[in-house]
């Protein structure tokens, strides 16, 4: 039995897409299990790029089954863009399956995105806006729409006259915005219904059968662990659960049947959005960081925060996933650093904490304990095997698996599939 799940061990962008789109040549079913249109997922193949946001990332090979579980939370109008541009690029999609219990993102869900937003001044979370916290806002009040639902036309105009009701009234009363006319929203969404229908499977019957017959299984997370509902910097974080307890609820398959976690680590930190980042670098080498690597959001094009390695962050991670292996990426990005900072513990009032804060005041308070570390200053995007990375690299690494206590599984030197150093085989 192999099922792997693949998590975000920060605040996202880690590199997840380039990780699953790896290990999925030796899968034979790819997943998404959580989040939306919020996640942007690059992906190098043939020296073409492909920014995934619902899609799995296994959808660039034209043999894997592909699932969109029932955790996720679908924008049709996305999903059927992203689908045509696949076929366009000559990508098979056939093999997509589409969980009928996953939630649908209605016209509604972006704008309450937008508003709240605004409405929050500067307590905003500096989401997406893609309407993903109120669509599951509306999943947990009972009252959400499903793709069962969307499918079926009576009981789709029932719950979105009921829906609509109560968000037109909601958004003129409060945000002062026109509302939505429930005949123009019930067009377009049966127009997107009847193409999305070939597709729709109860997905998580699908993944039974599967991992019965002995087929290996890769979920890929969206988002990260300090983006999780619960377990994030709230209220900073998403509204789904990216850790790998999330891959359960949001696939429908049993803990049991998970065989490995693995943790994707960026080789720094980066933050989109508002919250505390005790590691966060507001000087040039910040700055350098950003530039060297590209920092800006894949969805929403705003430029990263940037920081140094959190080795606290990643040991939470660790543990609040089971974490087997971490997948170390863009290790490249620190080539040109004379020296480099790993934070190896917090520092609350003068004292050690060996706890990550629940707490955003502590949190936004802690100083980071720092060990410096000599850099490599080498160019090892063309390195191919772990024992020929500069000494100095491995150091950096190293130190990172010892303070987490987690052992390193991949280093990623590139985006394509050929950078990428496998000390431990996953399946
Ligand atoms: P995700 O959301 O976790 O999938 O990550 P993103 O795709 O948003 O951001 C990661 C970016 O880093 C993408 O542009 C990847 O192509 C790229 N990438 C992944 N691994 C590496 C690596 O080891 N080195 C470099 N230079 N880029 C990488
Ligand atoms: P991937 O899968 C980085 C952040 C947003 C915001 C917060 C809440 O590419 O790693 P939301 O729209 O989800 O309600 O926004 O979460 N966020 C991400 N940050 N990578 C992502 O996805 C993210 N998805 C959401 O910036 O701070
Ligand atoms: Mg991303």
């Amino acid at each position: 039995m192999s099922a792997v799940v693949v998590i975000g061990t920060q605040w996202g962008d880690e590199g997840k897409g380039k990780i699953v789109d790896y290990l999925a040549e030796k899968a034979d079913v790819v997943v998404r299990y959580q989040g939306g249109n919020n996640a942007g997922h690059t992906v190098i193949v043939g020296g073409n790029e492909f920014k995934l946001h619902l899609l799995p990332s296994g959808i660039l090979y034209n043999d894997k089954t592909c699932v969109i579980g029932n955790g996720v939370v679908i924008d049709p109008a996305v999903l059927i863009k992203e689908i045509e541009n696949m076929q366009e690029k000559g990508i098979d999609t056939s093999n997509l399956r589409i969980s009928n219990r996953a939630h649908v993102i209605m016209p509604y869900h972006r704008l309450l995105d937008a508003v709240e937003e605004e409405y929050r001044g500067d307590f905003k979370i500096g989401t997406t806006k893609r309407g993903i916290g109120p669509c599951y806002m509306d999943k947990n009040a009972r009252s959400g729409i499903r793709i069962v639902d969307l499918l079926d036309e009576e009981e789709f105009s029932a719950k979105l006259e009921r829906n609509l009701e109560a968000k037109n009234h909601l958004l003129k009363a409060v945000y002062n915005e026109e509302g939505f006319d429930f005949e123009a929203v019930k067009a377009e969404y049966l127009g997107y219904a009847e193409k999305l229908r070939p597709y729709v499977r109860d997905t998580s019957a699908v993944l039974y059968q599967a991992i019965g017959e002995g087929q290996k299984v890769l979920f890929e997370g969206a988002q990260a662990t300090l983006l999780d509902l619960d377990h994030g910097t709230y209220p900073y974080v998403t509204s789904s659960h990216p850790i790998a307890g999330g891959a359960c609820i949001g696939a429908g398959i049993g803990p049991s049947k998970i065989s490995k976690v693995i943790g994707v680590v960026k080789a720094y930190t980066t933050r989109v959005g508002e919250g505390p980042f005790p590691t966060e670098l507001l000087d040039e080498t910040g700055e350098m960081i950003r530039k060297e690597g590209h920092e800006f959001g894949t969805t929403t094009g705003r430029p990263r925060r940037c920081g140094w390695l959190d080795a606290c962050v990643v040991r939470y991670a660790g543990y609040v996933s089971g974490i087997d292996y971490m997948a170390i990426t863009r290790l490249d990005i620190l080539d040109k650093l004379k020296t480099l900072k790993i934070c190896v513990g917090y520092k609350y009032k003068g004292e050690i904490i060996n706890e990550f804060p629940a707490s955003l005041k502590v949190l936004a308070e802690v100083e980071p304990v720092y060990e410096e570390l000599t850099g490599w200053e080498t160019d090892i995007s063309g390195v191919r095997s772990y024992d020929e990375l500069p000494v100095n690299a491995r150091k950096y690494v190293e130190r990172l698996s010892e303070v987490t206590g987690i052992q390193i599984g991949i280093v990623s030197v590139g985006p394509r599939r050929d950078q990428t150093i496998i000390i431990h085989e996953v399946f």
